[in-house]
């Protein structure tokens, strides 16, 4: 895609308000994970760059904010600090609690009602805040995936949480269509994230789900995570509109449905304008055809 045509990135894919709340967001937002340094752990590899990436984001419009404390540990939310706090209105950062790191760099369950609450304050006292705006409540699973099983301790922690005013609204992550109806039944879900692109698409039946109930689905990895999306039917569509491979992942996905909302991850200012400037991209009906069908060749070279 052209740059020069100064999109007042203004408009970053429309409008979001997370259900039953006064929380607004722009489709466009960011993730901030690839912050902290190789393996999200330890210091960013270009502190400056990392605290440029956020500022730039935030000039630019961006208002939807992604983090976790176990990121680094704790380092992506000393850097989001840093760079940010005091924080602009109507900025709405959305953690997730679930999981420690130990000193191996491993990732482990953290789940219990203690674990939970050291993690919000852990995510209070880093990001220099007196209440959380969202929390997920991000389920372990397994490496392929989330992993069937009851939530309702945790979700139920995060409510008492919530109630005693620590956190505003609850989501989830890493989890299945049962696990979301049981949380339901808890308490009000505002947004679910789940790993989710052009090349990874078993949630396409509960995305359509949760629009219709106006929940928010966030994909994570929306351009493939550690191992970026690489398709020739995707480099086609990319040169053809003058894009790169990455704004016709990320537009897919604003097309996809409009409770879709992105937090592609960067440490790099480039990268972010590239994803920002996504938010402009128009795919015509024939072009998302061409899209969906990569899925589906993905599929068959599996059998
Ligand atoms: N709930 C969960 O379990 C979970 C799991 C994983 C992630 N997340 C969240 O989801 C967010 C997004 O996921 P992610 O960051 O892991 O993966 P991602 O957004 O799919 O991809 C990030 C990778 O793509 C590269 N990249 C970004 N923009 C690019 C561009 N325009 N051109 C080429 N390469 C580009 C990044 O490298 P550079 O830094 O070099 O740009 C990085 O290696 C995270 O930041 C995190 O907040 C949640």
């Amino acid at each position: 895609m052209k740059m020069n045509n100064t999109m007042s990135e203004a408009t970053l894919g429309g409008q979001f308000t997370f259900p039953g709340t006064s929380l607004t967001v722009q489709r466009m937002g960011y993730g901030a994970m690839q912050l902290a340094g190789p393996g999200v752990w330890g210091p960013p590899k270009d502190p400056n760059a990392a605290v440029a990436v956020l500022r730039e984001a935030v000039a630019a419009g961006v208002n939807h904010i992604d983090t976790a404390d176990f990121y680094g540990p704790h380092v992506t939310n000393q850097v989001i600090r840093q760079a940010l706090h005091p924080y602009p209105a109507g900025l709405v950062i959305v953690t997730k609690l679930g999981a420690i790191r130990p000193l191996d760099g491993s990732w482990q369950p953290a789940n219990s009602p203690q674990d939970l609450a050291a993690g919000v304050h852990d995510n209070l006292r880093n990001l220099g805040l007196d209440a959380l705006d969202i929390v997920n409540y991000r389920a372990m699973g397994s490496i392929h995936g989330p992993k069937e099983g009851s939530i309702g301790e945790q979700v139920t922690v995060l409510a008492d949480l919530q109630r005693q005013g620590l956190i505003r609204q609850i989501g989830l992550s890493n989890v299945t269509a049962t696990q979301v109806a049981e949380a339901q039944a808890i308490t009000d879900i505002v947004c679910v994230q789940n790993n989710y692109n052009l090349a990874h698409r078993e949630d396409d039946a509960l995305i359509d789900d949760l629009a219709r109930r106006g929940i928010a689905y966030v994909p994570f990895f929306p351009l493939g995570g550690f191992t970026p999306l690489q398709s020739s039917t995707l480099s086609a569509v990319a040169d053809r509109l003058e894009a790169k491979p990455m704004q016709v992942a990320l537009a897919w996905l604003l097309h996809r449905s409009p409770n879709i909302l992105l937090i592609p991850g960067t440490s790099s200012v480039a990268h972010l304008r590239e994803n920002l400037a996504a938010a402009r991209l128009t795919l015509s009906r024939e072009t998302l055809a061409e899209l969906d069908a990569i899925v589906a060749a993905t599929v068959a070279m599996k059998h």
